[in-house]
């Protein structure tokens, strides 16, 4: 008797999972357009051909299956012409509008998730360098449901040698980080760098972590930056 009692919650259980999809809305708060990129890991699929523009104080809701995982960043500056080729300042994937999987050119600030059955985690991240702000807000889910994000502007306080300008050489419009900019081991956290007791923070990844503690600053960056979270929908803020 209670091992049908039991199966009848697990399929009573599995039968919600799979009904609920999850819902993720951006919110552009920038005051000029963007266009959101999001990729999926390998082997998951292609939400909203990957990328289109969002106005100006405009949010759209997305569904995201079961088990999706991915990220999910803002290019900015984008020229396209009427058959979706063109380029971005930041966060470009190959020139085309609808990245259709591919991952935007560093630096770029990403919001990753990973969708589970009982739980989600999601996270902030500046490992990839930083163009714009970013937050994940988490609406009416259970357990650990932080805000993740960076709400800072790094841009302005991005030391010289990670700061990537715009063609007129005007404004910085993004900031590197110290692996993408110098790609070395000790950085990049790889090698005999490769364990979170080998790989500290250095000078770089602080100037991140001090003006963001709520975002992954380097790979090895405090866990404690990743959130769990479970039964929620999110709300994915550019320019909070
Ligand atoms: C925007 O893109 C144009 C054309 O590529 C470029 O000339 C300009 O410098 C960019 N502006 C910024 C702020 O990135």
């Amino acid at each position: 008797m209670l091992r049908l009692i039991l199966t009848l919650f697990l399929i009573s259980n599995i039968a919600v999972t799979e009904v609920s999809a999850t819902t993720i809305t951006l919110y552009n708060k920038c005051p000029h357009q963007i266009w959101p990129g999001l990729q999926p890991t390998a082997g998951k699929p292609i939400i909203a051909q990957g990328g289109f523009n969002l106005p100006s104080n405009n949010a759209y809701t997305l569904q995201l299956p079961p088990l999706w995982s991915g990220r999910i960043w803002a290019r900015d500056n984008c020229s396209f012409d009427a058959t979706g080729h063109g380029h971005c300042t930041t966060g470009d994937c190959g020139g085309i509008l609808s990245c259709n999987g591919l991952g935007g050119t560093p630096p770029a600030t990403l919001a990753e998730f990973t969708l589970g059955n009982d739980q989600d985690f999601y996270d902030v991240s500046l490992v990839d360098g930083y163009n714009l702000p970013l937050t994940i807000t988490p609406l009416n889910g259970n357990g650990k449901c932080e805000f993740a994000g960076c709400v800072r502007d790094l841009n302005v306080m991005c030391p010289m040698s990670l700061q990537v300008r715009s063609s007129d050489m005007n404004q910085v419009v993004g900031c590197k980080s110290a692996c993408y900019a110098f790609n070395s081991p000790e950085y990049c956290c790889t090698g005999s760098y490769g364990s979170p007791q080998a790989c500290k923070p250095t000078s770089y990844s602080r100037i991140f972590k001090l003006a963001c503690p709520k975002a992954y600053s380097y790979a090895f960056d405090d866990p404690t930056s990743i959130v769990t979270c479970s039964m929620a929908n999110y709300l994915v803020t550019f320019c909070p």
